[in-house]
């Protein structure tokens, strides 16, 4: 039997297959194109044309205009250049020096907000509700003075809550605070246009969408006064020195644009897989615990918990139960899915650990079928029939 094929691949959240349009582009890119693009010859310009060609069709993609679109290599650094670039330059030039960031925040934003307190800014972390979703009013409550910059998340990695952007944007739009915005999880996921979002910073990453690792943007609002990590050239407008790489830029472009412009179809087609594997779980484990507000969640994450006083398993054996069935899902966020720690945006939500940890979540893409989440769903409720005390 080919071991490949009777794999199924529910972990979408955490990487996606390259689309096969967007390695033909890396492929074609990498080999013909390789000029500097500050290079002033033809081979120059021609890898020139393909930069800006690129960050034209991100930003025609998401609402933004090109100028504001600021390559990084991924996620991570997107969101670090978001919080400790405002940070920076917010102290340097006014003297404020607190930050806001919700508690369901990827590593990524509360890592960075930890090294920021660690010299000497003030983080205020919001507290979250049982549902999963952020109360504009609770980040309203954090607001001080000094306060230069709030960071909520889009859609949570995790469970795959929507956050109220809009409305905690416009508070602190009010207040003439930044506002960031992780929008990793929510490309190719919601409709979005950065134009009328009152939004000043958002991070993108391309491995979510069937792009390439290794490459993500700030859209940074023009007017948005932060400082610059990486520094020599003046690549990227002087917000990122250094050779940009065209290859993985033009996979980017194109990877946006297909999950941009696909949204509702993919959106229809996870729904209808998340009922069925709702409807199935829990019809056969009764007392299963769907994590977050669906009514407020991207259908392409599910994230289920079973009572850790109630099973005998725990979240690893759980996990690794599923693999050795070939079903590939995670126990929360994929970059704490090495180790099996219990949840921190469960936690966040008062979950207790013995919850947190017996936590798996099915995240879907446009590929995955009726029949992948059945056998799915059935191997779950195997599992957990027989771990059942
Ligand atoms: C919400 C969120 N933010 C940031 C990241 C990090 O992105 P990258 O892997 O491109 O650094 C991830 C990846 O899992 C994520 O889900």
């Amino acid at each position: 039997m080919d071991h490949k094929r009777t794999r199924i691949y529910l972990d979408y959240a955490a990487a996606t297959p390259v689309h096969p349009e967007v390695a033909a582009i890396m492929q074609a890119y990498s080999s013909q194109v390789f000029g500097n693009p500050s290079s002033v010859h033809s081979f120059g310009r021609e890898a020139k044309t393909v930069l800006e060609e690129s960050r034209e069709s991100i930003a025609r993609s998401i609402g933004a205009d090109p100028g504001e679109v600021c390559f990084t290599s991924g996620g991570t650094e997107a969101d670090n250049h978001a919080l400790v670039g405002t940070a920076f330059a917010s102290r340097r030039k006014t003297g404020k020096s607190h930050l806001i960031v919700s508690s369901i925040e990827h590593h990524a934003v509360l890592g960075c907000a930890e090294y920021l307190a660690s010299l000497g800014f003030t983080v205020s972390v919001v507290p979250i509700g049982g549902n999963g979703v952020v109360d504009p009013t609770d980040v309203v409550r954090c607001i001080t003075p000094d306060t230069c910059l709030i960071s909520v998340m889009h859609v949570n990695n995790e469970i795959g809550t929507v956050q109220p952007i809009e409305a905690i944007g416009s508070a602190a739009r009010e207040r003439g605070i930044i506002f960031h915005t992780d929008a990793v999880q929510a490309i190719g996921k919601i409709r979005l246009s950065f134009r009328s979002l009152p939004v000043d910073l958002l991070s993108m990453t391309a491995h979510k969408i069937q792009g390439p690792k290794g490459i993500g943007a700030l859209v940074i609002r023009r007017g948005t006064d932060l400082d610059a990590l990486i520094h020599g050239g003046s690549q990227e407008r002087k917000q990122r020195a250094g050779t940009e790489n065209i290859p993985l830029i033009a996979g980017f472009a194109r990877a946006v644009t297909q999950a941009m412009s696909d949204v509702e179809a993919s959106m229809r087609h996870a729904s209808e897989l998340n009922e069925i594997l709702i409807r199935k779980i829990q019809t056969a484990v009764g007392d299963v615990i769907v994590n977050g507000d669906r009514e407020h969640a991207v259908p392409s994450i599910l994230s289920v918990s079973l009572d850790g006083g109630r099973y005998a398993i725990d979240g690893e054996t759980l996990l690794i139960n599923m693999d050795l069935r070939g079903i590939a899902v995670s126990s929360g966020s994929a970059c704490t899915s090495g180790s099996v720690q219990p949840s921190h945006v469960l936690q966040a939500m008062g979950r207790e650990s013995r919850n947190a940890s017996l936590t798996i979540r099915f995240s879907l893409g446009n590929q995955t079928t009726h029949e992948e989440v059945e056998t799915a769903a059935d191997a779950f409720i195997d599992i957990a029939l027989n771990a059942a005390r």
